[in-house]
């Protein structure tokens, strides 16, 4: 089907292939972090991800032929930690490829332990989850979305939000990581306030 002819600057994109690399959206970055088989730490970055609801849910893309799918089914649970913008290098190296099995590039990473479950986080970031498995729901595609229960979180508490410090300055002082899929990434510190509608409801 044709782009609407009396839209003239709208182009047509082919859905008969993946269409995510026509063009630049705005995701999240996080590593996943499970244990392997032997009891060695595994870490995933992910950009597809994101809250399942307004309870404490999460859920990612992730592709069942992966170690951190296969870890996740067999452990039943897993760490989410947030990098900073610092950490892009770091972070973009957990996806290296494996030798023998094995991700050397993880040795890297300073680790510290969950708390309520089996895992670990990457040091100096500034959000963590621990999740329990909660379902994996296969068939987009080669894909599958993988959901926890988030039962523990723990932030920076120079990205958490305050009564007392206006929220602008939050973000200005500690900026997010935003991953430009495909392939770009940004650091942000400058925002505005959402214009809410009046007497919105959830
Ligand atoms: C910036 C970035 C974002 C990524 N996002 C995803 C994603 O959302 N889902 C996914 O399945 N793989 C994603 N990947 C690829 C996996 O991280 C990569 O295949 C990883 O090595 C899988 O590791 P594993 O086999 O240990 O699970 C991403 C890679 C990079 C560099």
């Amino acid at each position: 089907m044709p782009a609407p002819t009396d839209k003239g600057h709208l182009i047509d994109i082919d859905t008969s292939r993946p269409i995510w690399h026509r063009f630049f959206t705005v995701a999240p970055l996080v590593l996943i972090g499970t244990t392997e088989p032997d009891g060695s730490l595994d870490l995933a970055p992910k950009h597809m991800v994101t809250p399942m609801g307004w309870q404490n849910y999460f859920g990612f893309v992730c592709s069942p032929t992966h170690s951190t799918c296969k870890n996740i089914a067999r452990t039943g649970v897993f760490t989410v930690s947030y990098p900073k913008p610092s950490q892009v290098l770091c972070s973009s190296l957990a996806a290296s490829p494996r030798q023998a099995g094995h991700k050397p590039v993880l040795e890297c990473f300073t680790t510290f332990p969950a708390q309520q479950i089996e895992g670990e986080f990457i040091d100096e970031a500034y959000l963590y989850f621990e999740c329990r498995h909660f379902k994996t729901i296969d068939g987009f595609g080669s894909n599958c979305l993988i959901t926890g229960e988030i039962i523990a979180a723990y932030a920076d508490v120079d990205f958490i939000r305050h009564d007392d410090i206006d929220d602008q300055e939050t973000i200005h002082d500690s900026p997010l990581f935003a991953y430009l899929a495909p392939g770009r990434f940004a650091a942000i510190e400058r925002s505005n306030a959402f214009p809410f509608p009046a007497h919105m409801k959830k």
